[in-house]
């Protein structure tokens, strides 16, 4: 283990101990770091899976509910969003911010406590970088959703043009270190932000890996000049 980089097996408690410990200041840090962007990128990500008046969505590692939020607005009051995370303190940042017809629940996206086919969308946002099993993740989602289903993901992502990188990461590296300190008083939990995409798959291979669990009609899409990216995908009927 270096000293932001958790081993696999270590991973998801060192995560789930970070995200309780900065819960209080994630959505301030947010807005900091991405200029904003975030909130467009979340638009885009709802929009993605075409959620319909009815459905049934369902937001993985939900932080703060920013997804699930916009998920519930599209599906309605006929329809039902569940936003699961596996940190309690996200959690109840997202309760503070008000129920909004969206049920909270703890769970552990890589175990979902559903049954195969319960939901017509399901989403993820800046979650995948965090798991120490990213098939068995896709194949959860896959598993939960009925034939028909739109499955998105939301993430950190690697520039397409060469040349962009070194202003990324001294961006990434250098900067959001600085504003996760200054806004969420912890520099090592956005030392880990970018540490962790190092080691996430390229957005053109996330989009192979969802092939790979079955879903069809797999697009990718940069965001902001790939500083992030979009990829979604179907279940087939
Ligand atoms: C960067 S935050 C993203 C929150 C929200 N989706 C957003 O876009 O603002 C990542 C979230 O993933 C959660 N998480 C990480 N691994 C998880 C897992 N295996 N199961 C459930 N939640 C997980 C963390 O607790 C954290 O709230």
């Amino acid at each position: 283990m270096n000293d932001v980089l958790p081993g696999s097996e270590a991973k998801p408690a060192y995560v789930k101990a970070m995200f309780d410990r900065i819960a209080a200041r994630y959505d301030l840090a947010n807005d900091a770091m991405t200029l904003g962007h975030h909130r467009a990128w979340k638009g885009a990500i709802a929009k993605a899976v075409a959620p319909q008046s009815g459905e049934r969505a369902l937001d993985l590692a939900t932080g703060t509910g920013d997804i699930a939020r916009r998920l519930r607005r599209a599906v309605g009051d006929a329809g039902r969003v569940v936003g699961l995370d596996f940190s309690p303190e996200m959690l109840a940042a997202a309760r503070r911010r008000g129920e909004d017809g969206v049920e909270w629940l703890e769970g552990d996206m890589l175990n979902l406590p559903f049954a195969a086919e319960s939901f017509d969308v399901v989403t993820v946002g800046f979650g995948l970088r965090n798991v120490n099993d990213l098939p068995r993740a896709i194949a959860e989602a896959y598993r939960v959703l009925a034939p028909g289903g739109r499955y998105a993901s939301l993430d950190l992502a690697k520039p397409r043009i060469g040349a962009l990188k070194p202003f990324m990461d001294a961006y990434s590296f250098g900067v959001v270190p600085l504003i996760g300190k200054a806004v969420a008083g912890d520099d090592t939990a956005y030392k880990y932000l970018p540490a962790s995409n190092d080691t996430f798959p390229h957005q053109d291979d996330l989009g192979k890996a969802f092939e790979a669990a079955g879903f069809t009609d797999v697009r990718v899409k940069d965001l902001l000049l790939g500083a992030a990216a979009l990829v979604w995908g179907t279940k087939p009927a």
